[in-house]
């Protein structure tokens, strides 16, 4: 089981860290690159199609093509985190990711959305297997509990 994550650029690390540690703590595999699909197309064409991973994250801001051209390049599933940058706040990146052409889909993530896309690689990888499932039933559990303890403690401290 691995996942890739290409960003284009070293810029988009403080948000996609996220996604490593998420998915080393599943215990999968990540190979990571910069690549992007303006400044490097070759790279990224090189990357995707030498790559084992089950799973490609792509994550890029601006005009956030990178998703889209992974996509391109293969029939794996792909998943988009639009980055947040200015003037626009990543709604650039957003409906670049998103606004696929039918035939060719981007799972795309909420803008900076690099734990969702961690969590939705696992979620894809646990349908073939056991374990990942179990994981990831647990984490929902723990998340569940977690609530709870907030809504007690605020209850506690309110009334
Ligand atoms: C995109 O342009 C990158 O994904 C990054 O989010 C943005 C800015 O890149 P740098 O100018 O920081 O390299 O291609």
């Amino acid at each position: 089981m691995k996942v890739a994550i290409i960003m284009g650029s070293d810029s988009d690390w403080g948000v996609m860290k996220a996604t490593v540690d998420i998915l080393k703590d599943f215990s999968v595999d990540t190979e990571l690159t910069v690549a992007s699909a303006h400044r490097t197309p070759q790279k990224v064409h090189d990357f995707v199609k030498n790559s084992s991973a089950q799973i490609f994250i792509a994550a890029a801001g601006m005009a956030a093509h990178l998703a889209g051209v992974v996509a391109s390049l293969t029939t794996k599933p792909v998943i988009g985190v639009p980055i947040n940058s200015e003037p626009f706040k990543g709604l650039d990146a957003l409906l670049s990711t998103v606004q696929m052409p039918g035939g060719v889909p981007v799972a795309t993530m909420a803008v900076n959305g690099a734990k969702n896309a961690a969590i939705f690689a696992v979620e894809i990888l646990s349908l073939q297997n056991n374990a990942l499932a179990e994981k990831i039933s647990a984490y929902r559990q723990k998340m569940a509990a977690e609530i709870e303890l907030k809504d007690k403690k605020l209850k506690e401290a309110s009334l």
